[in-house]
């Protein structure tokens, strides 16, 4: 695959350790669900390097002392349903104070295009750095579409975070928007017919909310 500026692989051993154990297929809904939180907020702490910061006074014991802490407001994240919201509460571990929004997209199994289904975003979104949750980056279209859909609301700095991806996801994704962030712990071999992720996961909705 071509060396795209706005994708970044959060390659590291731990990661890879807790991707072995979500890619079998033995492992359970409630290890699936937790080791995928897990991930998120190992992408969550190298993807946000960048998050806005401001300096505010803080008194120690002995003295006062200027610090940096992360600004008030300026962070949304954006799950995209159902699989996205696996990855909700492992960001806000590190972001507790992050806005969530909501972007509901499901892939007609036929075609594979997504269609929206629902829509709610913070107010304020259009100042705000948001980031797209999706465990799956598989052909990109729904990421494609949310991404499209923040930006008709005026979001201007937008990330996404994508555990696994397909090569055909990255190039669509970095290609339509190359202004977009892409942060993902693999890059996989390519899509099966159905459009499914090799050697992949499986359903990422199916497995974390236990459906098949
Ligand atoms: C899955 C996954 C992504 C999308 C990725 O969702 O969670 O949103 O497919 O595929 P794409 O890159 O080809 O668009 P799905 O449509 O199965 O909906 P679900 O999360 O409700 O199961
Ligand atoms: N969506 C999934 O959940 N898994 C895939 O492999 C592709 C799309």
């Amino acid at each position: 695959m071509k060396n795209y500026k706005n994708v970044f692989i959060l390659d590291h051993p731990l990661i890879r350790h807790k991707l072995a154990i979500i890619r079998n297929k033995d492992t359970d809904t409630k290890k699936f669900r937790e080791i995928i939180q897990e991930l998120a907020t190992l992408m969550a702490y190298e993807s946000f390097k960048d998050v806005p910061t401001q300096e505010i006074e803080v008194e120690t014991p002995l003295e006062k002392t200027t610090q940096t802490v992360v600004k008030e407001n300026s962070i949304a994240i954006i799950p995209i349903l159902r699989a996205g919201l696996g990855m909700v509460e492992g960001v806000l571990t590190l972001f507790p104070a992050a806005k969530v929004g909501h972007i509901g997209l499901y892939r007609n199994e036929e075609t594979l295009e997504p269609h929206e289904y629902y829509c709610k975003l913070p107010a304020n979104i259009e100042d705000k750095v948001v980031m797209v949750l999706d465990p799956m980056l598989a052909t990109g279209g729904s990421s494609v579409a949310a991404i499209e859909l923040l930006k008709k609301r005026g979001c201007k700095k937008i990330k996404l975070m994508s555990i696994i991806a397909a090569p055909e996801g990255v190039k669509k994704v970095a290609e339509s928007h190359p202004d977009v962030e892409i942060y993902v712990s693999t890059l996989d071999r390519g899509l099966n017919e159905h459009g499914y992720i090799l050697p992949g996961l499986g359903d990422a909705g199916d497995r974390i909310f236990g459906t098949k």
